[in-house]
Parts: C-alpha cells; sequence; structure tokens
C-alpha cells in the first residue's frame, strides 16, 4: 500500500527500512533513509504508526 503518495513509498518500503536500520527512530530519518524527504506532510502519521510496531523502538516526535 502506497503510505506517501508524495513520494510513492510503500509501507514495505517503510518496513525494509527499519528492519536494515535499528537506529530509524522519526519519519524524517526514514525518509533521509529512503532518500527523499517530507514534502506535505499527510503520511507522518502513518509512518509513525509503522514505526511503533517495531518493537523496542524510542520514538521521537519529532519530523514530519
Ligand atoms: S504524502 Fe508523504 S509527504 Fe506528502
Amino acid at each position: 500500500m502506497i503510505v506517501c503518495s508524495c513520494n510513492v513509498i510503500s509501507d514495505h518500503d517503510i518496513r525494509g527500512a527499519v528492519s536494515i536500520d535499528d537506529e530509524l527512530c522519526s519519519t524524517a530519518q526514514v525518509y533521509d533513509c529512503l532518500g527523499c524527504t517530507v514534502r506535505c506532510g499527510r503520511c507522518s502519521q502513518a509512518v509513525r504508526r509503522i514505526l511503533e510496531e517495531q518493537p523496542a523502538r524510542d520514538i521521537r516526535g519529532i519530523g514530519a
């Protein structure tokens, strides 16, 4: 499922990024890792939810 329509990023892309890099703990870091930036920000909550699904992750309230 496409999570970010601005960057055409799917939930699989995000899960793949966070499974490779345990240090990813904000939406901005996820987008950096995927080589893009947050544009409109509508996807931020969905990205945060995916991050929160990951066990023992320190979710920070930063990033749009
Ligand atoms: S939907 Fe992700 S930045 Fe716009």
